[in-house]
């Protein structure tokens, strides 16, 4: 298939699938679950990101080319989640970024798509940790007509959005932005040296 015939969220997938492995590889590099300290730590670092997002998923205009969009926001789940560990919002000593336009739409992407591979997640915090959708890992929950069958259809509404090929570029290089922001907090968060990455190379997708 050429890069012409590859739909927009074909694309966002293919452009971000080799850096998406090395932030999950960073990502379970620091042992998420392996303590309360440490899964309060992953969800300071998911604040950050999600703060970020937020007033994407919010957005009036994106709102209106896709349907419920501004309840599947995260941040107050995860400031709940944190309320359960007695910890709060990291404050992140950089500016933070502010996606406009097409290039939001790439930081949509990274944070909607992350809900997917998150069912690995809950699991891990259900089972290591005890913490449930009720309980400490509410952000991680699924969407309630099920991770994959969303996903398919915020797909749907991605490839909908009549982006021209230099604003699917826009938007690539946006969710591109996003997960190389994401590292940048994760090591920060974690006390990693800056460009840190896992040499730990276990890849989900082949
Ligand atoms: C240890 C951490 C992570 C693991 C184990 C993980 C795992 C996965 C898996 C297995 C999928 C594919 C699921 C499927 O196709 O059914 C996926 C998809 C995805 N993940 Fe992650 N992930 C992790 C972290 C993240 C983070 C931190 C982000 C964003 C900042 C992210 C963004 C995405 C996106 C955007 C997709 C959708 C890819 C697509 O189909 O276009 N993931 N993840």
């Amino acid at each position: 298939m050429t890069q012409q015939q590859k739909t927009f969220s074909e694309r966002l997938k293919a452009a971000n699938r080799i850096t998406h492995d090395s932030v999950d590889n960073l990502v379970m590099s620091v042992e998420p679950f392996k303590n309360n300290e440490n899964y309060a730590k992953f969800l300071q670092l998911q604040s950050v990101f999600h703060k970020v997002v937020d007033g994407i998923y919010k957005d009036p205009a994106l709102n209106k080319k896709i349907p419920e969009l501004e309840y599947m926001a995260r941040y107050d789940a995860v400031v709940k989640d944190l309320e359960v560990l007695n910890s709060q919002p990291y404050e992140f000593k950089g500016n933070l970024p502010t996606p406009q336009g097409n290039a939001a739409v790439g930081w949509l992407y990274c944070a909607e798509g992350s809900n997917l591979g998150a069912a690995f997640l809950y699991k891990a915090a259900e089972k290591k940790l005890n913490f449930d959708a009720e309980h400490g890992a509410s952000h991680l929950a699924g969407h309630p007509e099920g991770r994959g069958k969303h996903w398919r259809e915020f797909k749907v509404y991605l490839d909908n959005l009549g982006l021209d090929p230099k604003a699917e570029d826009e938007a690539i290089q946006g969710a591109k932005d996003a997960f190389a922001f994401y590292k940048v907090v994760l090591r920060e968060v974690f006390g990693l040296p800056e460009g840190y990455e896992s040499p730990n190379q276990r890849a989900f997708h082949p």
